[in-house]
């Protein structure tokens, strides 16, 4: 049975830190390098899966569904629906849904587990989770479990530093649980990438930010930032892809050159 072979969990803990302005990009990106891509929305408020304009197949028939099942074995590839971008044809959508919230106090047993259990058998090469801003809890536990990579989206503001903070500190007790239990710990670090930079003119607190990202990740933090474009909230609003507009080049280009070191 297939399975993908690389698992990428886009994570902060802070709201508006570009996680999925950066999953989706990177979705795109990998798809457009030919390799077969599947999106997972994995945030309750569904912000990415109104950016595709995708509807689940059948009503019910996204996310929420696997997390609350107990035997999710493959369900990932029946869930998943195509993107509508059509220059994108590589590109698959695992739609979220409202009731992905219920999921959030779940305490039934192994239920950390589904998610990576129902990526078994899926026909993708790579799959990019977009997780919601939580500090850890049953969603990211889900993400995590099933991921060879995390990756942390940032911005070079107090709350971008904050966020960076919070999920590399859930992303280390993960580490050290699984640790605890024996268990194989196959998750790494692919970096932090800086979203909707303002590259025209850098205010003086994003330069402090930028110093103190450099202080405490120097080493994780990629480059290139990505440009901030107005182009890419307005192309969302209207469900389209910005890369596909010449004024979303910049940020299409930043996001390319970081899908070839994220995935390398
Ligand atoms: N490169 C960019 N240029 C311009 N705007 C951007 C850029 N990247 C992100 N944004 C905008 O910043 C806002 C927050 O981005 P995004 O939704 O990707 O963050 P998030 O971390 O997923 O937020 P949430 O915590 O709500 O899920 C959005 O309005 C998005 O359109
Ligand atoms: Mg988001």
């Amino acid at each position: 049975m297939t399975s993908p072979e690389e698992v990428l969990s886009v994570y902060s803990e802070t709201g508006g830190a570009t996680k999925t302005t950066t999953a989706v990009s990177l979705a795109v990106a990998s798809a457009l390098e030919g390799e077969d891509t599947v999106y997972i929305d994995l945030d309750p408020r569904a912000a990415g899966t109104k950016w595709f304009d995708v509807e689940p197949r059948e009503r019910g028939l996204d996310v929420a569904a696997i997390l609350a099942d107990p035997d999710p074995d493959g369900w990932a590839e029946d869930i998943a629906v195509p993107a509508r971008w059509r220059q994108v044809p590589n590109l698959r959508v695992v739609p979220s849904g409202r009731t992905l919230s219920n999921r959030e106090t779940s305490t039934e047993e192994l239920s950390d587990i589904r998610l990576a259990v129902s990526l078994r058998g899926l026909k993708a090469r790579r799959v990019v989770i977009d997780c919601p801003n939580r500090q850890g809890g049953p969603l990211i536990q889900n993400a995590m479990t099933a991921s060879t990579k995390v990756l942390y989206a940032g911005k070079f503001d107090e709350d971008g530093l904050d966020g960076v903070e919070g999920a590399y500190k859930s992303v280390r007790r993960f580490k050290k649980h699984r640790e605890m239990l024996g268990a194989t710990d196959r998750l790494t670090e692919a970096g932090i990438v800086i979203g909707a930079w303002g590259d025209t003119v850098p205010t003086r607190d994003a330069k402090r930010a930028e110093q103190e990202f450099i202080n405490a990740y120097g080493n994780l933090l990629l480059e290139p930032y990505v440009p901030h474009r107005v182009i890419v909230k307005e192309s969302r609003a209207a469900g389209q892809y910005y890369g596909f507009y010449s004024k979303g080049q910049p940020v299409h280009q930043a996001y390319g050159a970081l899908a070839r070191k994220v995935f390398a």
